[in-house]
């Protein structure tokens, strides 16, 4: 498993810390698309070097680090094909995994502490995707990606 990093200049030590945890605990590749240094850096930069390699299938997941995830979250999220979760409890990264076949997670190193963000990573790490219901959605969110208006052809 190779897991992509990315973060901004106030993720910095809270990146480390997120892939020496990936790294000990599950022995995975961990591969760093974001910045080592505090002088700013534009999130989306990090955001889409991570999501573009997601879509390479150059890293299996992608998980991204800014003062809030909001705005790598939504960076990541404009690269066609990536599902990129924003969140800030393990519940949702779970369920995000489960119903909506998330590829890349966000958190804000500002709002969630490291203790909560490693259960998040390992919810999210863990749960796997159930398809079934849930593929007529996500086809359905390709067709927006892909501005088809094919809603009348998905069973609802
Ligand atoms: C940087 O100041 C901050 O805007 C960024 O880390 C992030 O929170 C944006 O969504």
């Amino acid at each position: 498993m190779k897991i992509g990093i990315g973060n901004d200049h106030v993720a910095v030590e809270y990146k480390r810390a997120i892939k020496t945890y990936i790294e000990d605990k599950y022995g995975y590749e961990v591969i760093n698309y974001g910045t080592d240094s505090t002088e700013r850096f534009h999130y989306p930069k990090s955001g889409k070097a991570v999501a573009e390699a997601v879509i390479a299938n150059e890293i299996d997941k992608g998980i991204l680090i800014c003062g809030t995830g909001v705005g790598i979250g939504i960076s990541a999220n404009k690269v066609k094909g990536i599902r990129c979760v924003i969140c800030s409890e393990p519940y949702s990264a779970k369920l995000s995994r489960q119903h909506n076949d998330t590829n890349v997670l966000a958190f804000g190193s500002r709002v969630v502490g490291i203790e909560v963000a490693k259960m998040i990573v390992d919810e999210w790490l863990a749960a796997e995707y159930e398809g079934g219901r849930h593929q007529i959605r996500l086809d359905m969110i390709s067709d927006i990606e892909n501005q088809r208006n094919t809603e009348n052809n998905h069973e609802l």
